[in-house]
């Protein structure tokens, strides 16, 4: 459930009108509510009532704004980061530096130093010799990095398969069958405090099954290794679980996965760590535009041009993605269209014949389901700046990013004097 409905006839987050967001911070503009993002933190975190002092750390890649990070560290919300970018912000946004996992396959020296420095809570070691430059760093520094040992379980996520991530021809985690060896020698390295497996195998997982074979190959790694003596105390199940796009879609909910959670590692004896994203940050914004102009197409159905692009929203372009796409204030009529952005490239195109809202030259309309993997992957391509970002919380609005103009970037680039 999200709180973006329609009141008297106008799209509203919250208590807020979007007209009144695009008037007063202009479009595009990504929109995101507190109350559905608190929301479905909440969800997430009921559905696992039933297991013992479970750890929530939000997927920063998914959303980093710092308000939303903020509004999550409230919700009592660590956070699985990538880089030393994302740590800097989760930080920045209050989060415990006890609550952070440093997950990402190509960690560098320095961010290695910075989480040490930074006091992190876990690293997600993706190979043994990233464990053994982790070790050889702790030693250097007089500490001790608490470590998973992320693996890759060969299971088919059943996604998209540039998000899948848990198959043996992926770049993720240790392979299956050499993870006992590998967590063994870490294990033995000082510096080095070997808790347990991480896994994670793919995003907008629509099925449960693969998740809950791969835990189970977990499960027995976990037994494999208590067998030789190593101590497991902890585990990592990332995120992936999918969310809507398409009203009408169905999705496993966190309810079901909490309960098959819950069913398979009902003997591990482990604390666990979840990575949720998408599911708790997807439906709690929408990207506001507005309509260009329409133009006619030969014979087929119009191209109505809208100034989000690609830049903005990458999603459609990268993965053909589907996002629901509404007026604002819809008059009723409905129509086919193709809904492009402004970008001087074919595949910056949001939808291909689709029946949406009729929307004529200067209505405002949104995509759904906006809120993870929306801002964070704009880019400035054609000299588009980057767009603003609003939060909405019951019927006040702040400007959480500012939108950075395109000259703003030119600001950074110099002509050398030789030219
Ligand atoms: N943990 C790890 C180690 C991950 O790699 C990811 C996502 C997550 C957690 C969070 O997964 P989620 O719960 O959000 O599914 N840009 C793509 C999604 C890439 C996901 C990458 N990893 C998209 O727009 O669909």
């Amino acid at each position: 459930m999200d709180h973006f409905q329609l009141k008297n006839g106008v799209l509203h987050a919250e208590d807020v009108s979007l007209p009144t967001i695009a008037e007063a911070v202009g479009t595009p503009v990504y929109v995101y509510s507190r109350a559905t993002l608190v929301r479905h933190a909440r969800v997430f975190r009921e559905a696992l009532a039933n297991l013992a002092d479970p750890h929530l750390a939000f997927a920063v890649k998914a959303n980093p704004n710092l308000a939303v990070l903020k509004v999550l560290q409230q919700e009592g919300f660590g956070a699985d980061v990538v880089s030393g970018g994302e740590l800097t912000r989760a930080l920045a946004a209050g989060m415990v530096p006890g609550d952070v996992v440093f997950s990402g396959v190509g960690k560098t020296h320095a961010e290695l130093v910075q989480g040490l420095e930074t006091g992190i809570g876990q690293f997600n070691i993706e190979s043994e010799e990233e464990g053994y430059e982790l070790a050889a760093i702790a030693r250097r520094m007089g500490k001790v990095a608490a470590c998973a040992l992320r693996v890759n379980p060969d299971v088919d996520a059943r996604t998209h398969e540039k998000i899948s991530t848990g198959k043996r021809e992926n770049k993720f985690g240790v392979p299956l069958d050499r993870a006992a060896a590998i967590y063994a020698a870490l294990a033995g390295e000082d510096g080095l405090e070997m808790r347990g497996p991480a896994v994670h195998i793919g995003s907008q997982l629509g099925e449960l099954e693969p998740l809950e074979t791969a835990f189970a190959k977990v499960g027995a790694l976990i037994a494999d290794l208590r067998a030789e003596g190593l101590g497991v105390t902890h585990a990592d199940l990332g995120g992936g679980l999918g969310v809507p796009y398409k009203a009408g879609e169905f999705m496993p909910s966190p309810a079901e996965y909490g309960a098959m959670v819950a069913r398979v590692t009902k003997a591990w004896d482990v604390r666990l760590t979840f990575e949720p994203g998408r599911v708790i940050a997807g439906n709690a914004g929408v990207l506001l535009t507005r309509v260009i102009r329409s133009k006619r197409s030969g014979n087929g159905p119009p191209f109505v041009i809208v100034d989000a692009a690609m830049n903005d929203l990458a999603r459609p372009a990268i993965y053909g993605a589907w996002h629901d796409i509404e007026a604002v204030a819809p008059s009723g009529e409905k129509a086919t269209a193709h809904i492009v952005g402004p970008i001087c490239e074919t595949g910056d195109t949001f939808a291909m014949d689709r029946e949406t809202d009729a929307l004529v030259a200067g209505d405002l309309a949104v995509f759904r389901t906006a809120g993870a993997y929306g801002a964070t992957m704009a880019s400035s391509y054609n000299s588009r700046g980057f767009v603003p970002e609003v939060l909405v919380d019951g019927d006040r609005f702040a400007v959480v990013a500012e939108r950075i103009p395109a000259d703003a970037i030119m600001d950074a680039e110099q002509v050398p004097d030789w030219l």
